[in-house]
């Protein structure tokens, strides 16, 4: 499975979810590919020191040559590897652009390596633009973090579309996997409330899994730990491994 994280929303858990989800994945012992697509760096950052990261995933995607396999470097985590992301991603949209190819150079890239990867995550970066196309066009399954917020049904609109548009060309086997609710304080109404609305509009795509909002998940990433080894025993730690037994299901269920 090739799991693209995207909401182009800002700030809703894309990379919070894509970092613990990848490294719940690596702990059931699935060899797991973090695939680092935002410019800012922020999943890269959790797991590698910048100074390792001499080549990104820009290198890979940008020209024909390099191949994908020589940007990967391993996370100091069993199962997991991390094509990492440099500022220079924010380039790629004018490097590519008028390439007849440019919506397929990330699944071109990573065709090769799915044998070594049966697993991949994707964080994408808070746009629609040419890199979470690469993503959407790439991935297999699409999940997307929504914050518990009174705006947060906001852009999702632009969002289906563009799934919509990219099932009808380039990826029609892409499917939504689920919405997960993020940063969920249970204890105020108005998160019920929004809890209700974000199902009334995604009915059972949206995961059971909810996930809690945690000091501890904001912490860890400073921590350079994935939320299993920072804080175990945490809310953020139960509410991961929890999402990707769900994720694990819905994938098993849908192609069994
Ligand atoms: N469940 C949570 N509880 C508390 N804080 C959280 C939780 N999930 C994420 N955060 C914090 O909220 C902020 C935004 O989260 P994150 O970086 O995962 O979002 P994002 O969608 O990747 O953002 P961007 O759009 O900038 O890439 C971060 O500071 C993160 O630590
Ligand atoms: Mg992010």
């Amino acid at each position: 499975m090739i799991v693209a994280i995207a909401n182009q929303k800002g700030g809703v858990g894309k990379t919070t979810t894509a970092i613990n989800l990848a490294a719940a994945l690596a702990l059931r012992g699935k060899r797991t590919l973090l695939i680092d697509l935002d410019p800012q760096a922020n999943s890269t950052m959790t797991f590698l020191d910048m100074q390792q990261v001499t080549r990104s995933v820009y290198d890979a995607v940008a020209d024909g040559v390099t191949p994908m396999q020589e940007v990967i470097v391993k996370a100091p985590v069993d199962n997991l590897w991390v094509a990492p992301a440099r500022i220079a991603l924010a380039k790629l949209e004018a490097k590519l652009v008028g390439e007849m190819d440019a919506h397929f150079r990330l699944k071109d890239k990573l065709e090769p390596l799915l044998g070594d990867f049966p697993n991949v995550v994707i964080d994408c970066p808070p746009t629609l633009g040419l890199l979470t196309v690469n993503a959407l066009v790439a991935a297999t399954h699409l999940l997307i973090p929504i914050q518990s917020s009174y705006f947060a049904l906001e852009g999702t609109d632009d969002l289906l579309e563009t799934i919509e548009k990219v099932r009808a060309r380039p990826n029609p086997a892409l499917r939504i996997l689920g919405v997960v609710i993020t940063m969920h304080d249970k204890r105020t109404a108005l998160a019920r409330d929004i809890r209700a609305q974000i199902q009334k509009v995604f009915g059972g795509k949206v995961f059971e899994t909810v996930i809690a909002k945690s000091v501890r998940l904001e912490e860890s990433p400073a921590y350079k730990e994935s939320i299993f080894t920072f804080a175990p025993d945490s809310t953020g730690a139960t509410d991961y491994y929890s999402l990707c037994e769900e994720v694990i299901e819905r994938v098993e269920a849908r192609t069994a």
